[in-house]
């Protein structure tokens, strides 16, 4: 990230004045005065304006996210559709996904830079439940909802107990809340084509004891030294 921008996003001032701090000489990385104005922050450096050392630019951030529609998991993206990054952009570390969300799919997304967790958390033994509410198509039967609980074959994989409660029914939809413990690809809409239930919209409410509350589609906001701590457990 470019210097000034980083002074910026670490809150000294705007990025105008941040160029001015430097031209004037005020801004040392890693103890040397740098007057350059292109200079590219890396991860470890430390940047001092005046004196005064700012956030590291590897220190550890956790952040949830709520996605929104039409965002993508990754970092970028070849075919130019949005993605998650640009909702963590004022963020002067650099923010990973933990796991996956389809593009269709909405809401708890947990961004970091410690490789750790993130390898913890995606592992595939890795048990914690992760909970969605659908919307799905159609009447979602007893009998459906017994064999989502059970497992059900999603090509070639049969997945194991979900906890699924139905929350309502409507005409021509229900809404209903799914928890799995897996992270197969498009899991929870697969499962509910199996039992011939399509599903209209996912929206991913909770990892764990770890809620997304009212945050607002496409806001972030820090965890909790609670909620780090709750997920470094797991
Ligand atoms: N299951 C899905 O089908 N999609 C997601 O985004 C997450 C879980």
């Amino acid at each position: 990230m470019r210097l000034n921008k980083y002074i910026a996003s670490a809150g000294v001032c705007s990025r105008r004045k941040a160029d001015e701090l430097i031209e004037n000489g005020n801004v040392k990385v890693n103890g040397a005065t740098v007057k350059a104005m292109g200079w590219q922050v890396e991860e470890g450096d430390l940047v001092e304006v005046n004196g005064r050392m700012l956030e590291a630019a590897d220190k550890k951030v956790y952040v949830v996210v709520n996605k929104p529609l039409g965002y993508i998991t990754s970092m970028q993206d070849d075919k130019g559709r949005q993605t998650v990054a640009e909702l963590v952009a004022d963020i002067p570390q650099r923010l990973f996904p933990v796991g996956r969300l389809d593009y269709n799919t909405t809401g708890l997304l947990v961004m970091t830079n410690d490789g750790e967790l993130t390898y913890t958390l995606t592992h595939p033994r890795h048990e914690v439940y992760k909970t969605y509410v659908a919307r799905v198509a159609g009447v979602l039967s007893d009998a459906r909802l017994a064999k989502l609980r059970k497992g059900v074959d999603i090509g070639g994989f049969v997945t194991s107990p979900a906890k699924v409660s139905l929350v309502k029914q409507m005409p021509r939809h229900a809404i209903v809340e799914i928890s799995i413990r897996e992270g197969k690809n498009r899991q929870v809409r697969k499962m509910f084509a199996a039992v011939g239930n399509k599903v209209q919209a996912l929206h991913r409410t909770a990892i764990g004891q770890l809620r997304l509350g009212r945050l607002k589609e496409g806001h972030y906001r820090k965890l909790t030294r609670e909620e780090i701590a709750y997920l470094k457990e797991l």
